[in-house]
Order: structure tokens, then C-alpha cells, then sequence
């Protein structure tokens, strides 16, 4: 039976591993997530961790780290685009259709479109150990959030918050502390 538990993760997580990624014991990459033309090389997720299908999780122009630590779980649909490093701790439960990106399209010039494909100077993501974010949220470039952290469904997080604090709304704000 574990073998046959141990094969699927293998069949799932396979076109990953292909790419480059490094996957740690028991964790899997549901299916759906994107391959074409993106770049697992710098992905290194560890052991135990869930990641929900159609996730959308890349490495932009290769150089983006993104590392997922020990038993997290990431919901369906999120999007995790590094330019720089995304690091989320051990033991967080990040909700469905969750957005981290650690740089922007360059919007302020315009005789630049953002289809030229510029982009801003990234600035790294923090998730430290047991945070819980909502459902829908955005955690913007240079967010780091201390050790549980709560963020509140459909928040955008636009800075960084100490340790045991609940943040909500957009711009997400505290709203309490644990
Ligand atoms: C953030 C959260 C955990 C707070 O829960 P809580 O401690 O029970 O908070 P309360 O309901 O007492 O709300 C406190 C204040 O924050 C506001 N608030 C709570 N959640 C909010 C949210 N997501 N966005 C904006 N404001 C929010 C409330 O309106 C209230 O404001 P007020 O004091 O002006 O009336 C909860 O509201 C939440 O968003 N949970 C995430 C749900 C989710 O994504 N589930 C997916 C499961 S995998």
C-alpha cells in the first residue's frame, strides 16, 4: 500500500523533478500545476508539504529561490513568482487561491508598457513558521511576517508585521494580537 501511495507521489511529482525542483520526503505537488516554460530549478520544497493543484509556482528568468519548509500546506490555485526568494517556514497553512510576489511590472514610466516586460527591483518574501493565511490574499514584495502570523481571507499585505499578529483587509492592518 505505501508503495503504491509512494508511486503516485513519484507520478506527480515527476515533471517537477524534471524541472529542477527538489522535493523533500512525502510531499506532494498536486496536478495541474505549471511546467511549460517555467523554471523549477531554484524550487526546493521540503519534506511533508501539500501543495494543492493548479498551483502556479516559478522562478521568473530563472533566478527567483523559492523554499518551502517541513509540513506546510498551501491551498489550490496559488501563485508563487520569485525573482528574488520566497521563503515560507515550517507548519504554515497558507488557504486557496494565495498569491506571493516578490517583484512588480515597472509601471512608472509612461512611455514604458507593461508589456514590455520590465520589471522592478525585487525585494525578498518572509513567511516564518506557523502563519495562517487566508484565503485569496496577496503578500506583496518585501513582506516579512513573523512566527504566527494570522492573515485575515482576501487581504493584501503591503508590509512587514511582528510575531502573533492578526492582520486583515486591504491594506491588511492589525487587527489583534495573539
Ligand atoms: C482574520 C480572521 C482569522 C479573524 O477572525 P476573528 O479573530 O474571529 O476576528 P473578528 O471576526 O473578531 O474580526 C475582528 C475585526 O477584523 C475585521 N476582519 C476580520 N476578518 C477580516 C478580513 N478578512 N478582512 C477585513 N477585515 C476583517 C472584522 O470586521 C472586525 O472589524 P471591527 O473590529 O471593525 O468590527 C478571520 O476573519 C478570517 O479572515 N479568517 C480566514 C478565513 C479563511 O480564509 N478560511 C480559509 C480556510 S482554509
Amino acid at each position: 500500500m505505501i508503495h503504491i501511495y509512494k508511486f503516485f507521489l513519484l507520478l506527480f511529482n515527476l515533471p517537477a523533478i524534471i524541472k529542477g525542483a527538489k522535493i523533500g520526503k512525502n510531499s506532494l505537488l498536486a496536478p495541474g500545476y505549471d511546467i511549460i516554460g517555467v523554471n523549477l530549478s531554484r524550487l526546493k520544497i521540503g519534506d511533508n508539504v501539500l501543495i494543492g493543484r493548479n498551483a502556479c509556482i516559478g522562478s521568473t528568468f530563472g533566478q527567483g529561490q523559492i523554499i518551502i519548509d517541513d509540513g506546510t500546506n498551501i491551498g489550490r490555485n496559488c501563485q508563487i513568482q520569485s525573482l528574488q526568494k520566497i521563503h515560507i517556514g515550517k507548519k504554515c497553512l497558507i488557504s486557496y487561491g494565495v498569491s506571493l510576489i516578490d517583484h512588480d511590472h515597472l509601471l512608472t514610466d509612461p512611455k514604458i508598457s507593461p508589456m514590455d516586460g520590465l520589471l522592478t527591483t525585487p525585494k525578498p518574501i518572509l513567511i516564518n513558521d506557523n502563519c495562517f493565511i487566508g484565503a485569496h490574499s496577496f503578500i506583496l514584495k518585501g513582506v516579512t511576517l513573523g512566527e504566527h502570523c494570522v492573515v485575515g481571507a482576501n487581504s493584501v499585505v503591503t508590509m512587514s508585521f511582528p510575531k502573533n499578529s492578526i492582520i486583515a483587509g486591504n491594506p491588511a492592518k492589525l487587527i489583534k494580537k495573539i
